[in-house]
């Protein structure tokens, strides 16, 4: 039997975007609020889908448990109370957009968790914008 198991998480962060190759304008324009010198916070939630068969001998796909230590130590202690720009090697030189923070996310948890299983993430930068990875 094939399942889909999920599990919410959240860390807050802060960022700019901002491309350094283009003028102070440009950046203003593509980015708004986002390209905000200071830099600025977000309340990231993320949902975390784990599909793949379930063991007949537990009856279970994943130890949440498991699953629960894995989002803490690869996502929330890397990124919680971070700023993501100049705290955090992933996004040292990569733009750290909803999108980008997306992929991030589902590489790192995709080779914590192994082949054995899918991953699908959607993150939350705000309540009502969410971006997912795969699409
Ligand atoms: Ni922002």
């Amino acid at each position: 039997m094939r399942i889909s198991v999920y599990r919410k998480a959240h860390f807050n962060a802060a960022h700019r975007l901002h491309v350094d190759s283009w003028t102070d304008e440009q950046n203003k324009e593509v980015f708004g609020l986002c390209n905000s010198g200071n830099f600025h916070g977000h309340n990231y939630d993320m949902e975390v889908r784990v599909t793949g068969e379930v063991d007949p001998e537990t009856g279970m796909l994943i130890d949440l448990k498991v699953l629960k230590d894995i989002i803490h130590e690869q996502i929330e202690n890397r990124f919680d109370h971070k700023n993501l720009n100049l705290d955090t090697e992933e996004f040292e030189t990569l733009n750290p957009t909803a999108e980008n923070i997306c992929y991030v996310i589902w590489d790192i948890l995709s080779k914590n968790l192994g082949e054995k299983y899918e991953v699908g993430v959607r993150l939350f930068e705000t309540p009502r914008n969410y971006v997912e990875y795969p699409a």
